[in-house]
């Protein structure tokens, strides 16, 4: 073969050489430079060729095999190139394409609840007081007007922690923390959890409440009564009949239980209402004289309404839950629900 035919063949085959061609560049490799190549078979005919015609066939093959060496390593590290790039191109992600997207969270229903109400509050001049989920014996009962073994206690089946400090069992104890620190004239809720040895299903061990507390001069009952109808009203609307109970709690006097007509049943008589046709919702009255003397507060001077209501039980009737479990579970399927 002629040098400038194995050339121009070389230089041809390299230029249509393309990303996957790393293969055909080592045939032509070991085509061109290789033991029985067709460069390495020229120079050792070299020998054939008279004396003095050697030195410069030698350098034209030489030459030739210079520069078809340059092209080769050049195409190497191009090919090399359009490797990474062509991989580069395969892996690219398209952003534009429609994915179902992620799912946004959304409220748990008591907290929506919970937050409707403090806003319906805070719009009527209550401040929103946090108190201690652990309390001593003596913020959640005694200065609450119930002594160690009052009978009132079994009221409330109490987890105890240790002699004289357990899980309040009432948000009522912020009563006693607010007072301790702040003087009349007094509006206040305080929401928060709370925790007793009752379990079914309108009875969990952990609850949730939000007390209420209004201390100033001249606070009537009528001033308790009306405010309870104005919030069953901005909760519940018109619908669902309300009705106050006399009761009985030790730290009001006189004290009430309100209750809500049964939001599965009606009022007829279910499971849910225990066949009585209504739900508790709250307690209240009138804050007893002992109270506020414990506090520094003259009752004589200053009079005071509180009210405590189960924000789970609302939240049970705004929503027709029947079980109050359900409300703990985190089950997806129920919480998706209330988006
Ligand atoms: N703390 C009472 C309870 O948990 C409710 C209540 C609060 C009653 C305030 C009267 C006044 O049952």
């Amino acid at each position: 073969m002629k040098l400038n035919e194995i050339r121009e063949e070389a230089r041809k085959k390299l230029a249509a050489m393309h990303a996957r061609s790393e293969r055909d560049l080592a045939a032509l490799k070991t085509h061109l430079f290789g033991k029985s190549g067709v460069l390495t078979g020229l120079m050792k005919s070299l020998k054939d060729l008279p004396q003095d015609e050697r030195p410069k066939a030698g350098k034209e093959i030489n030459d030739v095999r210079v520069e078809l060496a340059a092209l080769c390593d050049k195409k190497e590290k191009e090919l090399h190139r359009l490797a990474i790039e062509e991989a580069l191109n395969a892996e690219q992600i398209d952003l534009s394409i429609d994915k179902p997207c992620r799912t946004v969270g959304a409220r748990h229903p008591l907290n929506t609840v919970k937050n409707r109400l403090i806003d319906y509050f805070i719009g009527n001049g209550y401040v929103v007081y946090d108190s201690p989920e652990i309390e001593t014996d003596y913020y959640n009962f005694q200065a609450l007007n119930v002594p160690p073994d009052h009978p009132a206690r079994d009221m409330q089946d109490t987890f105890f922690i240790n002699d004289g400090i357990l899980l309040r069992t009432q948000t009522s104890a912020g009563q006693i923390r607010l007072m301790e620190k702040f003087k009349p004239p007094i509006k206040m809720i305080c929401p928060g959890r709370v925790f007793r040895n009752d379990d079914d299903s309108t009875h969990s061990p952990v609850f949730h409440q939000m007390e209420g507390l209004v201390v100033d001069k001249n606070v009537t009952l009528c001033d308790l009564k009306g405010t309870l109808e104005s919030f069953a009203k901005f909760i519940f609307g018109e619908q669902p009949t309300i009705r106050f109970r006399p009761s009985y709690f030790p730290f009001t006097e006189p004290s009430v239980e309100v209750d809500v007509s049964c939001f599965k049943c009606g009022g007829k008589g279910c499971r849910v209402c225990k066949n009585t046709g209504w739900i508790e919702i709250l307690g209240a009255g009138m804050v007893n004289r002992k109270v506020l003397e414990n506090c520094g507060i003259d009752p004589d001077e200053y009079h005071g309404f509180a009210f405590g209501m189960g924000l789970d039980r609302i939240t049970m009737i705004e929503c027709a839950i029947n079980d109050i479990k359900l409300l703990w579970e985190n089950d997806v399927r129920f919480l998706r629900q209330f988006k």
